[in-house]
């Protein structure tokens, strides 16, 4: 096949173009600055010669959009949105101007899309759509809006021979550098790993290979459309969450943190405090029901696999070195 991927260069399409490429298949990666083979030019705004590349391509993954790793400033927030509206928009704009378009579109969206919720998990069917929720932060909702834009700016394209899956993806954990499970990994690593606000608030995730074979899945089946909720079976407590990952790299502590102490930490890193205080309780009902196998259903099977990788890859760094790299500082 040849799978067209824009935004291709990031955590998660680094992961894909690795997996599909092993497979034998022709994959172009879309980016703002093309630097290694394989990958095109476009500015995820314009129309341009890039859309020839989708012109005959039998997969489109979308990925772009600004990181959300980020302090959700005003600006912040918009350049989340329009980057994902507006390269979404610009796909199905060559998607739709294709002589022979792709057979199918996945495009990237959020668990985020669902309401911070304890109660009962949120699958495709029953899941409460974010937004209206009382106490909770009033820019949490503007997440809620960059998700349903997102998805809206697909629903709207006219692409009537290609068929469209959203995915409704939960963080995506992998041993890689710099990616989310790093992230939390050295945390855990400096004693920070231990409940934020009480921890009762839920994390959704999903290790990198079921990651991966989710998409291949969806790739493959041709009854599948529209949103797709893309998580482990398992979602849990943050409290829980990271005594896992305590227990998987072997740190006997981690110290609990109030909001305002997570507050804190979060300014210092260039991150937001909804990516920790927000329960995200999301489940993969289509998946399962469409006979979707996890192979990690349970985050301890996974934060122990995960930590192995990363141990075998050769975790040399020392606390020290990754809290200057995480703080932005030169690393001597
Ligand atoms: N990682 C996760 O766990 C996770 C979970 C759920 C959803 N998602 C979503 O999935 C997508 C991919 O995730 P990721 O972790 O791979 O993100 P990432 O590492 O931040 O990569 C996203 C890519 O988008 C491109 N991009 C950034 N700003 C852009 C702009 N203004 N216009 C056009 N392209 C732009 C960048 O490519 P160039 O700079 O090369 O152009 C970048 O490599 C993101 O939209 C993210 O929100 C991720």
């Amino acid at each position: 096949m040849k799978v067209v991927i824009p935004g291709g260069t990031g955590q998660v399409g680094t992961l894909l173009k690795r997996d599909l490429a092993a497979a034998g298949h022709d994959v172009v990666v879309l980016t703002r600055r093309p630097v290694r083979e394989g990958e095109v030019s476009w500015d995820g705004r314009t129309l341009g010669s890039w859309a020839e590349e989708i012109d005959g391509s039998d997969v489109v993954i979308n990925l772009a959009g600004r990181s959300v790793s980020c302090r959700y400033t005003p600006e912040n927030l918009q350049s989340m949105m329009d980057s994902r509206v507006e390269s979404t928009r610009v796909v199905g704009e060559a998607i739709a101007g294709a002589a022979r378009p792709p057979r199918v579109w996945l495009q990237m969206s959020t668990a985020t899309v669902y309401a911070h919720r304890f109660d009962a998990a949120n699958d495709e069917a029953s899941g409460v759509i974010g937004g209206g929720e009382a106490g909770v932060p009033g820019y949490w909702g503007y997440s809620v809006k960059i998700a349903k834009e997102w998805e809206r700016a697909q629903e709207r394209a006219g692409t009537p021979r290609t068929r469209k899956v959203a995915l409704r993806a939960a963080m995506v954990m992998s041993p890689d550098r710099g990616g989310v499970f790093d992230v939390l990994l050295w945390m855990a690593r400096l004693g920070l790993g231990g409940p934020v606000a009480g921890g009762a608030q839920y994390v959704s995730w999903i290790h990198y290979r079921d990651f991966v074979r989710a998409v291949e899945f969806l790739i493959a089946r041709d009854d599948v459309e529209g949103p797709v909720n893309v998580a482990a079976p398992e979602p849990l407590p943050q409290r829980e969450f990271v005594r896992a990952l305590r227990g998987a790299w072997g740190v006997p502590v981690g110290l609990p943190a109030t909001a305002w102490m997570a507050e804190f930490g979060a300014l210092a890193i260039r991150s937001d405090t909804e990516l920790l205080l927000k329960s995200r309780r999301v489940v993969p009902g289509r998946l399962l029901d469409a006979g979707f196998a996890f192979d990690y259903v349970r985050w301890q099977e996974a934060a122990d696999d995960l930590v192995r990788r990363v141990r075998r890859g050769g975790e040399r760094r020392n606390v020290r070195q990754i809290l200057l790299q995480q703080l932005g500082l030169p690393v001597r």
